[in-house]
């Protein structure tokens, strides 16, 4: 299939690309009209817009590529009755060969249509008709009720700006050239298979079953799919064959999953996986499904720990459920499910456990083992919990890393370094030379102690250590650790000569492990401090997006803490495309909602506490709880999900009146345990807190009810913000407008939360500024809820230079501290460790908690200037966007990039001698308000870029730009 338009019409480029001259007129002089470029008008159907040539002779069509159903690429098991499509477009020389100029036009959307068809039969399912408009993500399918357990098809056409209509790239071959596909899963229809465990126990840290069930030969396969879930952790085997290694092998080129199915809120829910099976089906003998099943976050020691004397909580032990459906080429399907003729042993893994590490014995011959009958569970608890289609991203193995050194310490331990802290295991290989009884155990540290061996004083009770009884190769199955450095004992003698080149390089690496999002920001600058930190900061991500969103990945905690994840979500979702990973985890935060309205202070919560307790240690807390509000509104700001904020809106007004009715009518909220945490002796109290978040959520609720339609909730959130900011005012601060809690934290809140009356604002930011700049002599003291307002309330308010001075202040307490000092990853606490007193409060000391590596958000919005335009709708995902770099003295250059929904921003400046040069990327599709770095007068005048006299704002067509705006 071809583009339909007729050929021979000739799309000229704009001249988007330009090296602008600097212009003495001021902005308002600047016309109003169009310019060469024909600024892009994303209004429906402007057809006429004029396109001129600075690059003539090459024809232009719009090509749609990154297609997506429900944030993933072709998804097998899909269960969401409305799917929500995306993709994008660009611009593409037409006729094959001809390559594209280096000039990017401007051309835009104006109008889609999607058609979806049942792959088999051709049935089409939705026609959407032609819709005139720019938007390109969250549309939702409004056709035929889906059938489960069936392909589809969908395709898309869209019209550009001259109205011609394209369905299919030149060069692309098929039958459906702009299309994708997706699969349904259960859709709610029932699953056939039991739960099934091993004998009824309740005790932990057990040896790891491996469950078997078969099925007779099945003639005429036409595909096969596996369908399973656990609560507990799974791995599957079919016919011998470890399923995700395979699966990987032929998913081009994706990693090994791993730790499926993921960490819910499981009293009431668990997803399950589907998996495309077919190559791994005999055809011609039985079929043999083999399932190894772990306690991971369901059963282990982390759903117990700090439960009444270690008791389970969600269930006794871990138990599985599968459906193996193989479709024959007559259409009919036979199914292997999980019952009671199934059968188990053990396996050689002796005990497997989150935060204790693993235990695997080789010589244990479990093969030899007979088997007996697997149990079905069928409790109501059980029947309570849905089973759910895995709407989130899959954990996988993302990287290999391999040692840095190796040293052997006098006692015999190996100490290897990899040079990065991270998360994951390590994958050990003696190549058979060793005894066949030989011993390893290996621990896993992120640091050293001074006399060079491994610092483990953190983990606090997790035991973080792999035992390996065996001669090959061996990685752990069903757990992770955080670590930088390991220790190995019992590597045998055969060993003893490190200096051997094949020990560092083939025979131990380590695997980072973690949820596989796309990465989608960049960042660097010429000060490489503040690379390393961007670095840290990313892989602080890594290590903590696995399957939720945690505080930290190696002590006997790594827990969903929900503070942590709000105020990194902003920087997070710059960093990665974390759509499907939030969306997933925020289902699980309002499911762990109590019915009085309490959001737990981590989610999924594994003790139920957030039901019953506010100002509890796990209860429900002002700061933590607000996740649920903040969340889904960044999904919204860079996703243009308005959906989150539908399904979520009444659980937040539930939380609101909550917090309301806690106050008895004071409007003076208390109830957060945790206040501004970690902050440098500058403690807040936790009504100051409560109040100042309660009072800013109530702003927030009326944005959000305002982007939904819910005007009567807007209003009547902006009077309980009224209310309160009137009792925060009167409770503190004095009667000359100063705050009477005197901290750096504070002041942001109350500038930020806007809560004071205009006239006492400058004596709050005085306070501020004095605060920084001379009681602290140019350092923070902010924690976790003040940390990341500093930059950005410090840059809205005129102080732009505290603001890198902060940011780059390199002596203790600051962001580049633990730079200097050779992190790779961002450490809990501003003291985590320090030269003066070496190792900080050992009861809680993480080096590796993404929260203070929130600031990241600033490197995008501020020293690059890319920003979403939050509140008008057609804004949305980055639909149009804010571009205003603020370049800092104290950087000669800086450059980042944020891969949105519509396509790529780029934002790069360089000072040169007598000018400034920035270059710009305005996505295909898309528009940019430009706030030039400069005074009006000098903004310079160029091509493509025309001025909104309306908004007092520069306007961007799509294109790539370079301007130079000298100094004076
Ligand atoms: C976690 C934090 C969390 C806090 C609650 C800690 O143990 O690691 O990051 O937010 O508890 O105060």
């Amino acid at each position: 299939m071809k583009h339909r338009f007729a050929a021979g019409l000739v799309i000229c480029f704009a001249a988007a690309v330009c090296l602008a001259s600097c212009s003495d007129s001021n902005a308002e002089r600047v016309p109003e009209s169009k310019t060469e470029s024909g600024a892009v008008d994303n209004k429906v159907g402007s057809p006429e817009t004029e396109v001129k040539t600075s690059d003539a002779g090459v024809e232009l069509q719009l090509d749609v590529s990154d297609m997506r159903t429900e944030y993933h690429v072709r998804p097998i098991g899909m269960d969401e009755p409305k799917p929500r499509f995306s993709y994008t477009v660009q611009p593409i020389p037409m006729g094959g060969d001809v390559p594209m100029p280096e000039v990017i036009p401007p051309k835009h959307q104006t109008a889609r249509r999607i058609h979806v068809k049942e792959t088999k039969t051709g049935r089409e399912v939705w026609d959407s008709g032609w819709v005139e408009t720019g938007e390109t993500i969250q549309i939702e399918y409004e056709g035929e009720q889906l059938k489960p357990f069936t392909a589809y098809t969908w395709s898309v056409e869209v019209k550009d700006e001259a109205g011609r209509a394209f369905d299919s790239c030149d060069t692309c071959t098929g039958p459906y050239p702009f299309s994708s596909t997706f699969e349904t899963g259960f859709l709610g229809t029932p699953w056939q298979a039991e739960w099934i465990g091993t004998e009824p126990h309740s005790e932990n840290l057990r040896p790891v079953p491996l469950f078997r069930g078969e099925m007779p030969a099945v003639e005429g396969i036409a595909q096969a799919r596996l369908y399973i879930t656990a609560l507990g952790l799974y791995k599957p085997y079919l016919n011998g064959k470890d399923v995700f290694k395979e699966i990987t092998a032929t998913s081009s080129g994706a990693m090994s999953v791993c730790m499926t199915p993921g960490w819910t809120d499981y009293y009431h829910r668990v997803q399950y996986q589907a998996y495309d099976v077919t190559k791994l089906i005999s055809k011609s003998t039985k079929n043999v499904l083999t399932v190894s099943l772990a306690e991971g976050w369901y059963a282990g020691r982390i759903s117990r720990l700090w439960s009444d004397g270690n008791k389970p909580t969600y269930g006794d032990q871990p138990v599985f459920k599968a459906e193996l459906h193989i479709r024959k080429t007559d259409g009919s399907v036979v199914k292997l499910v999980t019952d009671k003729d199934w059968k188990y042993r053990d396996s050689a893994i002796v005990m497997s456990d989150i935060y204790d590490g693993e235990h695997y014995d080789a010589t244990l011959k479990t093969e030899d083992q007979p088997y007996r009958d697997a149990v079905v569970f069928n409790s109501d608890a059980l029947k309570n919990v849905a089973i759910e289609w895995q709407s989130g991203e899959f954990v996988r193995e993302m990287r290999t890393l391999k040692p840095k050194s190796i040293r052997k310490l006098e006692n015999g331990t190996l100490i290897v370094d990899f040079g990065q802290n991270f998360t994951g295991r390590e994958r050990i290989n003696l190549r058979g030379t060793a005894p066949e009884d030989n011993v390893i155990r290996i621990r896993h540290g992120e640091m050293l102690k001074e006399d060079g061996s491994l610092y483990t004083d953190n983990l606090r009770s997790a035991k973080a250590t792999t035992t390996y009884v065996g001669r090959q190769e061996y990685e752990p199955q069903f757990t992770f650790y955080g670590f930088r450095y390991l220790g190995i004992e019992g590597v045998p003698a055969s060993y003893d000569n490190i200096s051997h080149p094949g020990f560092m390089r083939e025979d131990i690496s380590a695997i980072a492990v973690y949820s596989g999002l796309k990465e989608t920001g960049t960042f660097t600058c010429s000060e490489p401090l503040l690379n390393r930190l961007f670095e840290n900061i990313l892989w602080g991500q890594r290590s903590n997006f696995l399957d939720v969103p945690t505080d930290c990945p190696q002590r006997d905690e790594r827990l969903g803490w929900t503070a942590d994840t709000q105020v990194f979500a902003n920087a997070a979702t710059y960093n990665m495309d974390a759509a499907a990973f939030y969306t997933k985890w925020l289902r699980d935060l309002n499911l762990c909602q109590s019915p009085e309205g309490g959001y737990p202070s981590f989610a999924p919560d594994q003790y139920r506490y957030a039901a019953a307790k506010g100002n509890d240690f796990f209860g429900y807390a002002s700061g933590w709880s607000d996740a649920g509000l903040i969340v889904p509104w960044i999904l919204y700001t860079k996703y243009g999900d308005r959906r989150v904020l539908e399904q979520y809106f009444d659980n937040m007004l539930k939380w609101l009146e909550l917090q309301e009715r806690n106050s008895g009518g004071t409007y003076i909220i208390d109830n957060t345990v945790y206040a501004d945490w970690l902050n440098m002796d500058a403690n807040l109290s936790s009504a100051f807190v409560s109040t100042a978040y309660f009072a800013a959520m109530n702003t927030l609720a009326a944005r959000i009810a305002r982007v939904i339609g819910r005007e009567d909730d807007a209003r009547k959130r902006e009077e309980i913000f009224a209310k309160t900011k009137k009792a925060f005012r009167g409770r503190f601060l004095d009667e000359n407008g100063e705050l009477k809690e005197k901290t750096q934290t504070a002041a942001l809140f109350v500038l930020d939360f806007d809560l004071c009356d205009e006239p006492e604002r400058q004596g709050i930011l005085d306070f501020l500024v004095s605060d920084i700049t001379e009681t602290r002599k140019n350092h923070l003291s902010t924690g976790f809820l003040g940390t990341p307002l500093l930059l950005r309330v410090l840059t809205e308010n005129g102080q732009i230079d505290l603001a890198y001075k902060l940011l780059l202040q390199t002596s203790f307490p600051s962001w580049l501290y633990p730079v200097t000092q050779g992190a790779t990853t961002m450490w809990e606490r501003w003291d985590s460790w320090n030269e003066e007193r070496g190792f900080g409060d050992v009861s809680m000391n993480s080096f590796n908690h993404y929260a203070y590596g929130a600031v990241a958000d600033w490197f995008y919005e501020t020293i690059c200037g890319i920003r979403p335009i939050t509140d008008d709708p057609g804004a949305r995902g980055f639909h149009r966007f804010r571009l205003k770099p603020m370049p800092g003295k104290e950087l000669k250059s800086a450059s980042a990039s944020y891969l949105s929904s519509y396509g790529k921003i780029e934002s790069a400046w360089e000072r040169k001698e007598n000018e400034l040069v920035w270059k710009f990327t305005v996505p295909c599709n898309t528009t940019a308000e430009v706030v030039f770095p400069c005074p009006a007068g000098r903004v310079p005048e160029t091509p493509g870029i025309t001025f909104d006299a309306e908004k007092k704002l520069w306007i961007a067509a799509p294109g790539k730009y370079t301007v130079a705006i000298p100094y004076n």
